[in-house]
């Protein structure tokens, strides 16, 4: 009864406000406080906000559909800075520091601009580092050379945690745990990179150089590589991507000596099995070493969106359990991550990697209550990519904020060029969704 007289007079205001407004599709409709709507089903409109009229090319029973929801006042917004192949920042390997320095400044003022409040900056993605760091090179992506130091002398890192504070912006620094080398580089290792020194257990795959992560030593001087960022760094957060074990290039990974060492030391764990728990045993150690050193650091992990093939009925694709022995609902399950970002590089009407079905399926895994911040393709926008309506990605956060219950509690996107070169007018659109600043979500367990 309270409810119907509430949604009566916020449609009436509704009403009210968009007197006069004509659109030629809701989706391009802005209400002045709840944004964007959708085209749907009136019958479906979950939050009873609808309007009449903004769906001219539908059929008469598809409404424009509003979301009652508030802008919240805590949400992860954020968005991913890769530096592998030079994807996002530096533009140039060979660019002075000055104007590297330059671009950073500018991304972050694009970032606060937006009101946005992470960034997940890419900081060791090939057994490297943009940072000053004793056990690892400098990255070939800073300089053009690895183990080559940037002349004159910077630390990336250090500049983006002091920048990006002083613009109450999060940075979380981003490592992947096994690569060596990118697919298809060819640059020159330095002694320092991990290939050089266990190369017992480096392995060229599918034109990568991969460590083997079924390696103690392997697993030990990753945790320890963390641990130091997390030591010297007032980074927010540590945070790691979908990468595992390597995706299959159809052979396969070269690590029966290590599996056999693990058998003859009385392992009884089958191959699949053994190779997970490599995984797992990395994971749960980072998660624990981390924790010693800075008891509210966060660790984040954004997986393959799907866990396994199947999962829930009628998804299907790459099972990242079975390709990559990745055990990720594991994690979010046992509360080995303080979020999760499944990469739901998917669209919302497609059943086999639909969106929605996706993002409920994992918050209904988080049974600690740790947070889900989806990762979105911001890059399908692009025309030679996949060429999505900006629209996707708008639904995609609307679906999102429908979840926050769920502790579905943000976005992140991949990546930062799209926003960079407003593709679309994405950053119009966010200036929408995100008119109103918001908090990064507080995490009680910590
Ligand atoms: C929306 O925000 C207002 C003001 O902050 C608050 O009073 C109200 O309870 C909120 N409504 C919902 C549905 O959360
Ligand atoms: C990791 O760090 C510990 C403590 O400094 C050190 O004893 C150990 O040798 C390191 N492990 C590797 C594999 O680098
Ligand atoms: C591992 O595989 C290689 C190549 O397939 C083979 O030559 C070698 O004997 C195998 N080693 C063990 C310990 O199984
Ligand atoms: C897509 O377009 C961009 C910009 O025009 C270009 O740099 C890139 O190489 C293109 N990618 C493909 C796969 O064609």
């Amino acid at each position: 009864m309270i409810l119907n007289l509430i949604s009566i007079t916020v449609y009436l205001l509704i009403k009210f406000y968009s007197f006069g407004v004509t659109a030629d599709t809701c989706d391009t409709y802005r209400h002045p406080r709840y944004g964007f709507g959708q085209c749907i089903d009136r019958n479906q409109c979950p939050y009873s906000l609808y309007e009449s009229g903004l769906c001219e090319s539908y059929s008469s029973n598809m409404q424009c559909c509003f979301s009652l929801r508030n802008t919240t006042n805590e949400e992860f917004r954020a968005v991913w800075i890769a530096t592998v192949d030079n994807i996002d920042w530096p533009s140039s390997k060979t660019a002075p520091p000055d104007q590297q320095r330059a671009e950073l400044i500018n991304i972050l003022n694009t970032v606060q601009l937006l009101n946005m409040n992470v960034v997940i900056f890419h900081v060791r993605p090939a057994g490297d580092a943009l940072y000053a760091s004793t056990l690892e090179p400098w990255s070939f992506y800073l300089t053009g050379a690895q183990g080559v130091p940037p002349s004159p002398f910077w630390d990336p890192l250090a500049f983006i945690i002091t920048e990006a504070h002083k613009r109450n912006i999060e940075v979380h620094a981003w490592l992947n745990p096994y690569r060596a080398r990118m697919t298809g580089a060819t640059y020159e290792l330095a002694p320092t990179n991990m290939a050089k020194r266990f190369p017992q257990y480096a392995y060229p795959y599918a034109t990568n150089i991969w460590m083997d992560p079924g390696a103690t030593e392997v697993q030990q001087f990753i945790v320890n590589v963390t641990e130091d960022i997390v030591r010297r760094y007032a980074v927010d957060g540590i945070h790691i991507d979908d990468y595992f074990y390597p995706y299959s290039d159809g052979t396969e990974f070269p690590d029966n000596v290590t599996y056999a060492a693990y058998q003859a030391q009385g392992g009884t764990l089958d191959k699949a099995d053994w190779r997970r728990s490599n995984v797992n045993t990395l994971i749960q150690t980072m998660y624990t070493r981390m924790h010693v050193a800075r008891p509210k650091i966060k660790f984040g992990i954004s997986p393959f969106g799907i866990w396994k093939s199947g999962v829930p009925a009628g998804i299907s694709g790459l099972s990242s359990y079975d390709s990559l022995y990745c055990d990720s609902r594991m994690w979010l399950e046992q509360g080995l991550v303080d979020y999760m970002t499944p990469q739901l590089y998917w669209q919302i009407d497609p059943p086999a990697q639909s969106y929605p079905v996706l993002l409920n399926w994992w918050v209904e895994q988080s049974a600690k209550g740790r947070h889900v911040y989806p990762g979105n393709a911001l890059y399908r926008t692009v025309p030679n990519v996949s060429n999505w309506p900006i629209n996707e990605i708008i639904r995609q956060i609307d679906i999102t904020r429908s979840m926050r219950d769920q502790l579905a509690l943000g976005n992140v996107f991949f990546s930062l060029s799209q926003i960079m070169q407003n593709l679309k007018g994405i950053q119009n659109v966010l200036a929408v969704l995100y008119e109103q600043k918001a908090n990064v979500p507080k995490m009680p367990w910590l």
